[in-house]
Parts: structure tokens; C-alpha cells; sequence
């Protein structure tokens, strides 16, 4: 060969797919990348225009107004906050941070598809962990940890499942884990669960040096066009992120956004309440309909379709797509039989179900 081929790793991956392909012309309901069901917050929108006049100048690389303000709505220590483009760059960050050649970084079996591919590309080596019927397993990680494990990620809840670890199973897999190793907990969907149980792992944060939280201005905060996440962890941490990550990944205009966002009080609370509604009404009528959803506690559903030809989920994947319905298949997770949707507007929940349920008919 006559030209430069990268590392064979790299060449061998295929690139992430996330479905957002556009139709030339009619409506499109995007139900596949778990997005906001409204459109931005109307707070973080107005602020766009003052940024504007800035737009030559490089952001700060540690935006403290932003940090100070997430830090009083969460009760953090905003010196212990890194922010990047998306929570991606972190994840990231992350693995070329902490992982050599052959290290071995733990994901459970669903866990978030940029898990492996980031360690693939830091050059370290995936290992993952049994789910028990679409649940992370606890044991199943702590029996794979090897003296070559440095990083192990759990997203809670989980991205594509919608299932969670409650606070004190969390606490028991950083417990039984040995000191040297990276619990990385991704919470992005944090703001959209309503359970008593659960904690976004800021808690264990505070009280270890071996725990990173990562957090998104993605999904309740409905800024995913802007690129935004920020990590929270131990200044040592922060210290490699930094090192690592590019120097201005996160904007100045996703910065203005986010501050603006997270004081959007009643944006934030129309959404969660939206999606507490949406989401099991969602659930019920596609299971009247004879298919099988996991339990979810995110603004998305992980839909399971039957195995009869012409019935299966990649026909619906199909089938919606010609009508304008962009869904997320499963397959690139192992799980063919399933689709992802994420909640959005009342009037696109009902012409989903009713459009699944003229695929049966028609399929019949
Ligand atoms: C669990 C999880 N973590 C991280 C991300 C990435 O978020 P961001 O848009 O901040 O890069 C996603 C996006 O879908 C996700 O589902």
C-alpha cells in the first residue's frame, strides 16, 4: 500500500452511527439521539445573540462563572469541575489519560457504545460485562477486574437500557473495587429520574479519590447541538483531564447557554414533567400493542420487536423512517430485536404509536 494507513485498531473500527439522517423535504420526527422533546430552553435561546459580538475571541479554558453556577444548583465544589466538547470529549479524555497499550477498561454489556470505542482508540483493550436481563450486573464487573484494569464505566442510568443501579449498588461496586482504578460515573440522564434511590455519584466523588461523575448539557438542558459536558472528580483527575482534553473544547457560546439554561427553571421542570408522563404512557400503549419495553427511567424506551419476518425491529426501523420517524436500531449494541426511541412532544408520542401500529396492520 502507497499511502499512510493508520494503526490497525483504528482501521478495523467502524465509525459511531447515530441515525440522524434528514429527509430532503416533509416532516421529521427525531426520536433517535434522545434530545430534547422542546426545542432549547427560551432562556438559553435569547442569550445566543449577546455572545455574538465575542465570537472572535477564545473561550476561557475553565469557565468559572459556569462552574460556580453549577456548583450552587448541585451543591458541588466547582474547582473540582472539568468541561469539555460534549461529555464525549471526556469519555474520551478519559481513556487516553489513564489507559496504556493492553490496559483493560470495564463496560457492562449495554453500557454506552463510546466506551469501547474510546478505549479502542486510546489503544487499550474493551472488556465487558454480562447485564442481567438489561441490568449492570455488580458482580459481573468485580469479576472481571484484572491486574491489567485501570477504568472502569458504568452509566447510570444506562444508555441505550434506561435501567439504574441505586445509590447503595453503586456504593458497592466502588467498595469492592480495588483503590487503583477509575469508577467512572456517567449521568448524563441524571436530571430525568425521579427515584428515591438513585444518586448521580457526586456523593462518592466527594468522598474518594478514585470516582469521576460526567454530566451533559445534551439532554434535560436540551444544548446537544452545542456540545457541552463536564466532568467532576478529584483535582488529580482534573489535572490529566485537562492535560488531555483540547484546550477550548468547551464554546463560549455553549458556555453563555448553559449558565442560562440551568437558571431556566420553568423549562427544566415542564420537561421532566413531560417526560414522567410520556415516558410509561408511551411504555403502556406500545405494550397494548404486544411489544415488550424495558423499564425505563430516562427519556428514552428500548423497545423490543418479534422475531416473525416482516415484524421484526428493523422492519418498523424501516417502516417509521419512510413515514419521517427516525429511531435508534440496536443491532451496533448486540441487541437487534430492540429499538431505542426517546420521548418527545405529546403529538409525536401519538403518531409513533399510532404509525407502529399501522406497521402491524400492514405488515399483517
Ligand atoms: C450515557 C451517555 N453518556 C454520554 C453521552 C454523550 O453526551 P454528549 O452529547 O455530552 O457528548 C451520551 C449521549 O447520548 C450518553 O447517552
Amino acid at each position: 500500500m502507497n499511502y499512510p494507513t493508520p494503526r490497525q485498531s483504528i482501521a478495523e473500527m467502524v465509525r459511531y452511527q447515530p441515525n440522524l439522517s434528514v429527509k430532503k423535504s416533509g416532516r421529521i420526527i427525531r426520536l433517535s439521539a434522545n434530545e430534547g422533546a422542546f426545542g432549547p430552553s427560551p432562556k438559553a435561546k435569547k442569550i445566543l445573540s449577546s455572545v455574538a459580538d465575542e465570537m472572535h475571541r477564545y473561550p476561557e479554558e475553565d469557565p468559572a462563572t459556569l462552574a460556580e453556577a453549577i456548583g450552587m444548583k448541585y451543591n458541588l465544589d466547582p474547582s473540582k469541575m472539568v468541561f469539555g466538547c460534549g461529555s464525549d470529549e471526556l469519555i474520551m479524555a478519559t481513556c487516553l489519560a489513564y489507559l496504556g497499550p493492553e490496559d483493560e477498561a470495564i463496560h457492562s454489556q449495554y453500557g454506552f457504545i463510546m466506551y469501547p470505542m474510546s478505549v479502542k482508540v486510546a489503544g487499550g483493550i474493551p472488556v465487558a460485562a454480562p447485564d442481567s436481563n438489561f441490568k449492570v450486573n455488580v458482580d459481573a464487573i468485580l469479576e472481571r477486574i484484572t491486574e491489567r484494569t485501570r477504568i472502569v464505566f458504568l452509566a447510570n442510568p444506562n444508555n441505550p437500557t434506561g435501567s439504574y443501579l441505586s445509590r447503595t449498588e453503586v456504593a458497592r461496586l466502588h467498595r469492592e473495587m480495588p483503590e487503583n482504578i477509575l469508577l467512572v460515573i456517567d449521568s448524563a440522564y441524571a436530571e430525568f429520574v425521579v427515584r428515591n434511590d438513585y444518586s448521580d455519584g457526586s456523593d462518592l466523588v466527594d468522598k474518594s479519590d478514585n470516582v469521576v461523575m460526567l454530566r451533559t448539557f445534551s439532554k434535560l438542558y436540551a444544548m446537544a447541538g452545542l456540545r457541552l459536558g463536564w466532568a467532576y472528580a478529584p483535582s488529580h483527575v482534573i489535572n490529566a483531564l485537562q492535560v488531555v482534553k483540547q484546550p477550548f473544547g468547551a464554546n463560549r457560546v455553549a458556555v453563555e447557554a448553559a449558565i442560562a439554561a440551568l437558571d431556566d427553571h420553568d423549562f427544566i421542570a415542564k420537561s421532566v414533567e413531560h417526560n414522567t408522563f410520556w415516558q410509561p404512557w408511551t411504555a403502556t400503549e406500545l405494550e397494548k400493542l404486544g411489544l415488550t419495553c424495558l423499564p425505563s427511567v430516562t427519556n428514552f424506551l428500548m423497545v423490543r420487536f418479534p422475531d416473525a419476518v416482516g415484524f421484526t425491529a428493523q422492519d418498523a426501523g424501516e417502516y417509521l423512517s419512510n413515514r419521517g420517524i427516525l429511531t435508534r436500531g440496536m443491532s451496533g449494541y448486540g441487541a437487534p430485536e430492540y429499538l431505542r426511541l426517546s420521548i418527545g412532544t405529546e403529538e409525536e408520542m401519538r403518531i409513533v404509536v399510532n404509525t407502529i401500529s399501522s406497521f402491524f396492520n400492514h405488515a399483517r
